[in-house]
């Protein structure tokens, strides 16, 4: 159980902040039954995610890349926002949170009605051509794999971001703005061992923001937090809001 002392702490903080941004990463998913990358129920087969989100193993087999895509669409698809997504979303409706940087592919936070959210490593609902420049959105799991263009016959690859890619520029300019600018950044569910995701709270911390994180346990982020709250995201969050509404409501 978190004292209240350090939820009131970072509500505090949450509440005076002129710019709030939020990074998030798996472990704000995690609740809705989707597994982390990192986490023991993590690994689908006997593979870790650098063996297959990667361009090489995608173009060493296709179909087994797209197999594990299809298994985590499935998941996802029939997978609901949980509390701490519904927590981000009621501190944007409040208009304390500025924006959620996630690296999430699976759209939960929109789902949950998040508004802004830059989203740095693509998403599992959208698809592109290897050969053209088709892109579309999709709506639900490929039925047969691996899906092909249906204007020159390519290959379709998931339109999310692989070890050794580069990440999408505009979202990475946005959210590196965002936290150069931020003055508390509210860091959930993530390891921070993947960059430059994991370089944000850095940047922020170093132009003087403060560091709220939430995490079921010690990260690459908790040593510059100014408040760490060892909790899962879908317990916390609610009750830090809570603690924000009454602070707004008796200012
Ligand atoms: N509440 C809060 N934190 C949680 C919870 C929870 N219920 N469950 C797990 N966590 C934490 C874990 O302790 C861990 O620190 O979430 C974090 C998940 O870490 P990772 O699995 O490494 O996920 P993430 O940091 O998002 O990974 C970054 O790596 O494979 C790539 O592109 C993929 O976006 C992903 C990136």
């Amino acid at each position: 159980m978190v004292p209240e002392e350090l939820i009131s702490a970072a509500a505090e903080m949450i509440a005076s902040a002129k710019s709030l941004v939020a990074l998030t990463g798996a472990g704000v998913s995690a609740e809705s039954g989707i597994p982390t990358f990192r986490g023991r129920d993590g690994l689908w087969r006997r593979y870790k995610p650098e063996e297959l989100a990667t361009p090489e193993a995608f173009e060493r087999d296709p179909r087994l890349v797209w197999e594990w895509y299809k298994w985590r669409m499935e998941i996802v698809f029939k997978a609901r926002p949980n509390p701490a997504h519904e927590a981000l979303a009621e501190l944007e409706r409040l208009g304390v949170l500025k924006c959620i940087i996630t690296q999430n592919v699976d759209g939960l936070h929109q789902r949950a009605g998040s508004k802004c959210v830059v989203e740095l490593h693509g998403s599992l609902w959208r698809v592109r051509c290897t050969t053209c420049s088709y892109r579309s959105r999709v709506e639900e799991p490929p039925r047969e794999i691996p899906p092909r263009c249906p204007i020159c016959g390519g290959l379709l690859r998931p339109d999310v971001v692989w070890f050794g890619e580069p990440l999408p520029k505009a979202a990475t300019e946005h959210a590196f703005r965002l936290a150069m600018e931020c003055d508390v950044m509210l860091v959930v569910g993530t390891s921070g061992v993947v960059l430059p995701a994991g370089l944000l709270p850095v940047t922020a911390k170093q132009h003087g923001a403060k560091i709220v994180e939430v995490n079921v346990e010690e990260s690459a982020i908790t040593s510059i937090a100014d408040v760490f709250i060892k909790a899962p995201a879908g317990i916390s969050l609610p009750r830090i809001v809570e603690k924000v509404k009454a602070i707004l409501q008796s200012g």
